[in-house]
């Protein structure tokens, strides 16, 4: 077999001629193998493997609790279903932040045991070491800026990030170390549209944006608020392209009535 035919179509290179072209990255999560085989199919660019699973598939308030194994988890689902699109996996909390050895083990088992593509740290200088020694393993990475989810604690709230001039300086160092250290793109999250635009002109690498206006290479948004799954989460940003809260709500109903009503099965529904 040649290394081509392993090889998905979306390669982080093909992002970057995308940004070199003007030709918008569009990224979504999955976390399983039936939703990731339809995003695929659909042609999206990234699908990412995110840990904001422990919200929308586990149930949990924070993206914290998930662990290294349920990510894999859900990765080898989401890997065995796409034949075309980048996958990237998130890396979960405390599998990095401390030492940069414990980094790069984690960083291996999800590389060796999900066959993904690529995986996604948040952070900037504090990680670097982390990043570096993760790069120099071969591994690519996505950076993830601004709003950290795994920080939430740190923050205290999910409000827009870098709106303090001090704030913005940061961001801003901490997206050309990352692209200095060699990472193949970065998420910026929640922060305001101007910052957003200025990050991704001044960077080579392609910004991926989630509540950080239209001037990033792309834009990323979680599969379930986006189909209306969950419908207890309405930021601004999000825009909901269905309401299959409504439509599965229907279905079941109805399958409960046809069922209590003796409707189904009908003689041409069994054996
Ligand atoms: O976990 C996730 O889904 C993410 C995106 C919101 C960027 O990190």
């Amino acid at each position: 077999m040649s290394v081509e035919s392993t090889v998905r179509a979306v390669t982080t290179l093909r992002l970057t001629e995308m940004k070199q072209r003007g030709e918008k990255i569009a990224m979504l999560t999955s976390y399983d193998y039936s939703m990731a085989k339809i995003v695929d199919a659909a042609g999206i660019d990234v699908i990412l493997v995110g840990d904001s699973a422990a919200n929308v598939m586990a149930g949990y308030e924070t993206t914290l609790p998930i662990t290294l194994d349920e990510m894999i988890y859900h990765a080898r689902s989401v890997v065995r279903a796409t034949k075309r699109a980048l996958v990237v996996v998130d890396m979960p909390f405390g599998t990095y932040q401390g030492n940069s050895k414990v980094a790069l083990d984690s960083a291996v088992r999800i590389m060796k045991e999900t066959e993904a593509d690529a995986i996604k740290m948040e952070g900037g200088e504090e990680i670097l070491e982390s990043v570096q020694r993760i790069l120099s393993a071969g591994i690519p990475i996505m950076g993830h800026l601004g709003l950290t989810p795994q920080s939430i604690h740190k923050f205290g709230t999910y409000t827009v990030r870098a709106k303090e001039e001090a704030e913005a300086a940061k961001l801003i160092r901490d997206a050309h170390l990352l692209e200095e250290a060699g990472c193949f793109s970065c998420v910026l999250e929640k922060i305001p549209a101007a910052l957003a635009t200025r990050v991704s002109k001044e960077l080579r690498i392609p910004t991926i944006g989630i509540g950080a206006g239209s001037g990033c290479d792309g834009q990323v948004l979680v599969i379930h608020d986006m189909l209306g799954i969950n419908k207890g989460f309405s930021p601004r940003f999000l825009r909901r392209y269905a309401d299959l809260d409504t439509v599965m709500t229907n279905a079941v109903t109805q399958y409960i009535d046809d069922v209590k009503s003796l409707d189904f099965p009908n003689e041409k529904e069994q054996y």
